[in-house]
């Protein structure tokens, strides 16, 4: 290392020490603007001290460190409700849609228990209440946290609001719950109460909710939690979290078990069976109680009912194998199909849209509707000008299910698809086997190039705050920001114009103000550093939704070793080991790995990666629940075990933290060979990759 002048060296002690000073005062002045609304300074005067801290950085950039307030939002994150990282996931459930779908969900309990088909499978069947989901901790019998599911990991702190709420025992009644334990259930409206809240609320001219499940959501999210107390929410427990030890041994006696601590449940509907006919008798009988029930349910969740059963089947990563949620068939209306209109989707798709005369589906009201695409319309024959029935169920965007024929009026044409994109007039094509007609416009498909934006800033991707819809398009119109890349040069390109005599720059506009550019410009720079995850998700490639984009991180781990593989993707395609590594991967199907290679393949792709990269750090990926005594493994199984399917012995694994890979390759490091183990042992001997018989397997598992 080549000595320092010492004349630079005193340069650089005045620069540190003036440096300290101004980050010092900015965070004074950060502090009264976030946290207590109440700014001492004037935006000039703020930006000035900003300007001089930037100017340090730029002639010294090793003053640049992670504690500057040039790298930091404000003062501390400015988020309403705390976050609470639960200690067991909340997950979701699988749907059933229909009765063959639950005979699917039990012949995959029997393949996965190995159970005979005449083996009695115990189930407990309640309903699904439509509400919130929460999570509440009790420690000694006393309620210390409560939280909101959240992305199923971590939650909102919603405690002060939960306690409000007269269901919600503050102490337990009784004895004999464990020292630690986590309770769940869902917080809800009663119809009869959410009819006389939206009355109120009409007759004081406030805001008219939808339906009791969002009723009962915006109560919950209240900042002053006397709002949530003067509210009618219920709720109802129904499940365990993490606890310390109990002897709870089924779901039917932990329901009996509750109202004896003070936890309401409700049994009056709740059902034992004991076969599929049985859960589907009584699937019919709730249906047709359904409407005469104080509170709307959705479908029945049917739960096996065993604890040990529940923990050998365990999870994939989405939901539960011991659970299903049977659904009510959606609710649907007739209304009037007043026009179709065409959405340009970030990978080009064009989706036809109903704009629909505005009817009350299911308690919501519902303007629009998708139709899917083209040939869903040719199916339906839908017609503008026709009567169409509007379906709507649970969450899911609504549908038309179809159209009412004999009120069909005169004259009315059959609709015809364009063929040319409705934004930027490329043709619009139909590729082989594909159902979508997509726009070839490309990057010059400004509604394309828009919702990818979109898509990048979006909440479960970088989740940048204050870059909405509405405010990406404005960028976009201006013609400031043309790819994610341009989010990151924003606030240097603004500083730009600053100085420049003639041009206003964005934190002079009207409607912008100096304060809401730096509150962006902030929420910007807090995205500097982004989990491997989110950023893999934010690309917005084709089959690669946010679970998918977790296995891809977890298995890289980090940023590099994920863009080397990604560079052979390029280079290679499907001839490249990365290619064969991604799919012998679990869980990674063939579409997403010849999706990753198309969108690597593309140079104006690896562009965008690389343009971000120069401004964004990617985190490394925290490994599966922070290891269990297998983590850093990689195992496969071959041949038939005698003491349990394939697929519990895949999901022990994975839960001891090991990675389960459906080949043997140099990245295995032990093989589990069942009964007549063939050509993968082989392989394992010649890789010299350590093999393991059955018991050996149990051992280690137990
Ligand atoms: S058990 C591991 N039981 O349905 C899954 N969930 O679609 C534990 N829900 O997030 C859930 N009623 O909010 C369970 N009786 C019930 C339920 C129920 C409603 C909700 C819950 C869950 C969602 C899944």
């Amino acid at each position: 290392m080549p000595a320092a002048k010492a004349p630079d060296m005193f340069a650089l002690a005045g620069a540190k020490a003036r440096h300290a000073e101004l980050a010092k005062e900015i965070a004074r002045h950060d502090a009264a603007y976030y946290q207590q609304d109440a700014p001492v300074i004037s935006d000039a005067e703020y930006d000035a001290l900003r300007r001089e801290l930037l100017a340090l950085e730029a002639e010294h950039p090793e003053l640049k460190n992670k504690a500057s307030p040039s790298q930091k939002v404000g003062a501390a994150p400015v988020s309403a409700f705390g976050k609470v990282k639960h200690r067991v996931p909340m997950l979701s459930l699988d749907n059933a849609f229909g009765k063959e779908d639950f005979s699917e969900f039990t012949a995959q309990i029997r393949r996965f228990l190995n159970l005979s088909n005449d083996a009695i499978i115990e189930f407990f069947c309640e309903p699904k209440i439509d509400g919130l989901s929460f999570s509440a901790r009790y420690e000694h019998g006393v309620l210390v946290q409560a939280a909101t599911r959240g992305d199923g990991e971590i939650g909102e702190d919603i405690t002060a609001n939960f306690r409000t709420i007269k269901d919600v025992p503050e102490r337990l009644e009784g004895s004999g719950w464990p020292d630690v334990m986590e309770v769940r259930g869902e917080v809800y409206i009663r119809k009869a109460d959410f009819l006389k809240l939206n009355e109120q609320h009409a007759a004081r001219g406030e805001k008219i909710f939808a339906n009791p499940r969002n009723a009962a959501a915006g109560s919950l999210r209240q900042l002053d939690p006397a709002v949530t107390a003067s509210r009618p929410l219920r709720a109802f427990f129904y499940a365990l979290g993490y606890t310390t030890a109990h002897d709870l041994k089924t779901q039917l006696e932990m329901l009996q078990q509750f109202p004896e601590w003070g936890f309401p449940v409700d049994l009056s509907h709740d059902h034992r069976c004991l076969s599929d006919e049985e859960v589907m008798e009584f699937y019919d009988e709730m249906l047709r109680k359904r409407s005469s029930l104080d509170y709307e349910i959705d479908g029945l969740v049917v739960k096996v009912n065993s604890f040990e059963w529940q923990r050998r089947l365990g999870s994939s990563a989405r939901a539960p194998r011991w659970a299903i949620a049977f659904k009510f068939p959606a609710e649907q209306v007739y209304t009037l199909l007043k026009n179709i209109t065409i959405q340009v989707g970030r990978t080009g798709t064009l989706t036809p849209v109903a704009e629909l005369e505005p009817v009350n589906v299911g308690g919501v009201m519902v303007a629009r509707a998708t139709l899917h695409n083209e040939d869903e319309i040719v199916r339906k024959d839908v017609r503008v000008g026709d009567r169409v029935m509007v379906q709507r169920a649970g969450d899911v965007i609504p549908q038309i299910v179809g159209v009412d024929v004999s009120q069909r009026p005169a004259g009315a044409a059959a609709y015809v698809f364009p063929d040319h994109c409705p934004e930027c007039g490329s043709e619009a094509v139909r590729e082989e086997g594909e159902v979508a007609r997509r726009c070839t416009g490309g990057l010059v498909c400004p509604a394309q190039a828009v919702e990818r934006i979109r898509h990048f800033v979006s909440r479960d991707a970088l989740d940048i705050e204050g870059l909405g819809a509405k405010q990406v398009q404005f960028f976009w119109d201006e013609g400031l920001v043309r790819t994610p890349v341009d989010i990151f040069t924003l606030e240097e390109r603004d500083r730009k114009l600053f100085d420049m005599v003639g041009t206003l720059p964005l934190s002079r506009r009207e409607g912008w103000g100096s304060l809401s550019a730096q509150k962006l410009f902030a929420a910007i720079a807090a995205r500097r550093e982004v989990p491997l995850s989110r950023f893999i998700y934010a690309l917005g490639i084709r089959h690669i939704g946010e679970v998918t984009a977790r296995q891809l991180a977890r298995h890289y781990g980090t940023g590099d070793a994920w863009l080397v593989a990604m560079q052979q993707l390029a280079g290679e395609k499907e001839a490249s080991p990365a290619y064969a590594e991604l799919v012998g991967l679990d869980g990674i199907a063939d579409t997403v790995a010849m999706a990753l290679v198309e969108f690597f393949h593309e140079a104006h792709n690896r562009e965008v990666v690389d343009g971000l990269l120069q401004h964004v750090t990617l985190l490394p990926e925290e490994a599966i629940a922070g290891g269990g005594k297998l983590a850093g493994q990689t195992l496969v199984f071959t041949g038939t075990l005698a003491s349990m399917s394939r697929a519990e012995a895949k999901a022990v694994a994975e839960r001891l933290g090991a990675k389960v890979a459906s080949s043997v390759s140099s990245s295995t490091t032990m093989l589990v060979a069942g009964e007549d183990a063939g050509s993968k042992a082989k392989k394992a001997a010649e890789l010299g990759v350590k093999v393991i018989n059955e018991a050996e397997w149990l051992e280690m598992a137990g």
